[in-house]
């Protein structure tokens, strides 16, 4: 039969119906295949962690130890110039025949000329410039001290505990049972005979399957997502946005948020009055942002949030920036982040009106990265998505061109790896929006189970379906222990001598700012680092904490600061803020 469903939708959706109210056999797992499975994920994190580096450190990496490395910008840019020079020094030495201590693939070459075509003299600058701190080099060395411990090497802790990314799942978060139930019955039509998943869950398989062209996931979609997901997404921002209307041919999904965002930065990469294009971020920003705007050569034009009104923003400081910008580039787009990665603040609708206003009136598009719109904890914040707002004040500003961004990475779900997103594209001139549509379908369509996972992000069961129970005690679960880690992460390390810190209203991060002692600003000299990077390593030699530097997200010049999430399970963030306490009060006895 199953043969027959893939081949025919409608084959497949009378014969969905008729197992949803009949009900069939039961099909066995093999959970000695899951246990080999379950061994072979293990394998690739470290494979690309070796790669990686391995590149960043031009295959040099044994000879070389990461500690040294460090994620200031300066110190990068050294790195990529000495990398760049060793790598002309090989092909030298090649050229003339000569044996290459540096790079082992340049000696393996059979070439006539011995030389390798791309080098770092030869490759898209912009790639070598482009950083991303989130998986700088402090990450890189976290991974190699969890290596050391495995063979014994031995440590003040047993273990390193990652707080620096937001990745739920790699940090214990249980993936919601409808989500993977929806995720297995589109990849595996023949568990659709299954009793053990519920009917409402087969009935949204099976119309998802129905929509796919040859009622397989195997299926390209159409490049902008299949039709019948972009509606239930179309639906969900009805419903979200007190029904303000929403367009399925204004949503393209997209593989998480990124890719719609980079799509949209590169399709705005023009010059305007021979002057290269503006993309105004907030500092701190998400590094994805500062990463993109390098490797598409563009112009970042910061603008900083107010720390010290829970890095609210300021229209005075978006003019400042603006003006001062206006002497180097032509400023295009305003990207807000709200709720605010690495920063946590939760924008007020004055701020947001305030935002909208500015954008309209100097002409800037507005980018809205609204990922974190699930995770808002403090009592006093609300999510308001730009498109509502916007509608709401009316006149002119229902006319601003605005581009949001929604994934299954964040909110409730964090599902970081089935790579589901969609951007939401309004009031774009219908010629920008053509080409923008050309320049998606050449890259073909989104995974489809990112689809799905969006799909069911957008649709979730609602009451008196089978599978909405179970639905809302996993998804309170999720968001309340969040909330109970903003709280604690909060009060614990507001706790510390010299810290700031502003409460975890919304996301998934804390900001804090650190003063850090004068002798602990010396010694950071001495290693050639940035004071909140010699901080992040002291704290990750000790104690097996990994967090990011402020500097990987920018900060005021003079300011220190670093970034960690609230991911870990609520035990290990107990005994990571224990850890913390204690590192803290030793170093400030040290450098005091
Ligand atoms: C603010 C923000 N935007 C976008 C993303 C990208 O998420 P994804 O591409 O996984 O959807 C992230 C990920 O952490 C983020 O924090």
């Amino acid at each position: 039969m199953s043969r027959q469903l893939l081949r025919n939708p409608s084959t497949l959706q009378r014969a969905a119906t008729a197992v949803v109210t009949s009900g069939l056999p039961h099909l066995e797992h093999s959970s000695g295949r899951i246990c080999q499975l379950q061994q072979q994920c293990k394998l690739p994190s470290s494979v690309a962690i070796r790669r990686w580096k391995s590149l960043l450190h031009n295959n040099n990496s044994a000879q070389k130890p990461a500690t040294a490395a460090t994620a200031t910008t300066a110190s990068t840019t050294a790195t990529t110039a000495t990398a760049t020079r060793r790598c002309s020094q090989a092909e030298a030495l090649n050229a003339r025949g000569s044996h290459s201590p540096f790079n082992a693939p340049v000696r393996n070459m059979s070439t006539a000329s011995n030389e390798k075509v791309l080098s770092m003299g030869n490759i898209n600058a912009n790639y070598k410039a482009m950083e991303y701190a989130v998986r700088g080099p402090i990450v890189i060395r976290a991974g190699e001290i969890e290596k050391e411990l495995l063979k014994g090497v031995q440590k003040p802790f047993d273990r390193v505990i990652r707080a620096n990314i937001g990745d739920c799942h790699a940090m214990g978060q249980k993936p919601l049972t409808y989500l993977r139930q929806l995720m297995a019955l589109t990849m595996e039509p023949r568990l659709l005979n299954s009793p053990e998943y519920p009917d409402d869950i087969k009935k949204r398989a099976c119309d998802l399957l129905a929509a796919c062209s040859g009622g397989s996931m195997g299926s390209y979609t159409d490049s902008a997502g299949l039709e019948f997901v972009r509606r239930q997404v179309a639906a969900f921002l009805e419903k979200r946005d007190n029904g303000v209307p929403a367009d399925y041919q204004n949503i393209y999904l997209t593989g998480g948020a990124s890719p719609g965002i980079k799509s949209i930065l590169a399709l705005l990469n023009c010059p305007v009055g021979g002057l290269p294009p503006g993309i105004m971020v907030p500092i701190p920003q998400y590094p994805l942002y500062s990463a993109t705007i390098t490797e598409l050569g563009m112009c970042r034009v910061d603008y900083f949030l107010d720390e010290a009104r829970c890095w609210g923003l300021d229209r005075k400081e978006l003019q400042r920036a603006y003006e001062e910008s206006k002497k180097k580039c032509s400023p295009r787009v305003l990207v807000v982040i709200n709720p605010g990665n690495p920063t946590g603040q939760v924008l007020t609708r004055e701020n947001i009106v305030e935002i909208i206003k500015f954008a309209y009136e100097n002409k800037l598009v507005i980018l809205a990265d609204e990922v974190y719109q699930a995770n808002v904890y403090d009592k006093n914040s609300k999510f308001y998505s730009f498109k509502q707002v916007m509608n709401e004040m009316g006149g002119p500003h229902r006319q601003q061109e605005l581009v949001s961004f929604l994934s299954v990475s964040k909110g409730y779900l964090g599902e970081c790896g089935a790579r589901g997103g969609y951007m939401e594209v309004l009031n774009l001139c219908p010629e920008v929006k053509a080409v923008l549509t050309k320049s998606i379908t050449a890259q073909l369509c989104s995974t489809t189970a990112g689809q799905v996972a969006i799909s069911a992000l957008v649709n979730p069961p609602t009451p008196g379906e089978p599978s909405y129970e179970l639905f809302e005690k996993e998804k309170s679960e999720v968001l309340n222990a969040l909330k109970e880690r903003a709280e604690l992460v909060y009060k614990t390390l507001s706790s510390f001598e010299g810290y700031t810190v502003n409460p975890v209203q919304g996301a998934m991060y804390v900001f804090p700012k650190i003063e850090i002692p004068p002798k602990a600003v010396e010694a950071a000299k001495a290693k050639n680092m940035l004071p909140d990077v010699f901080y992040a390593f002291e704290l990750l030699e000790t104690t097996g904490i990994c967090i990011v530097p402020g500097s990987g997200f920018g900060q005021l010049p003079g300011t220190y600061h670093f970034r960690s999430t609230i991911l870990p399970q609520t035990n290990v963030l107990k005994e990571m803020m224990e850890k913390f306490r204690v590192f803290h009060a030793e170093f400030m006895k040290k450098y005091k």
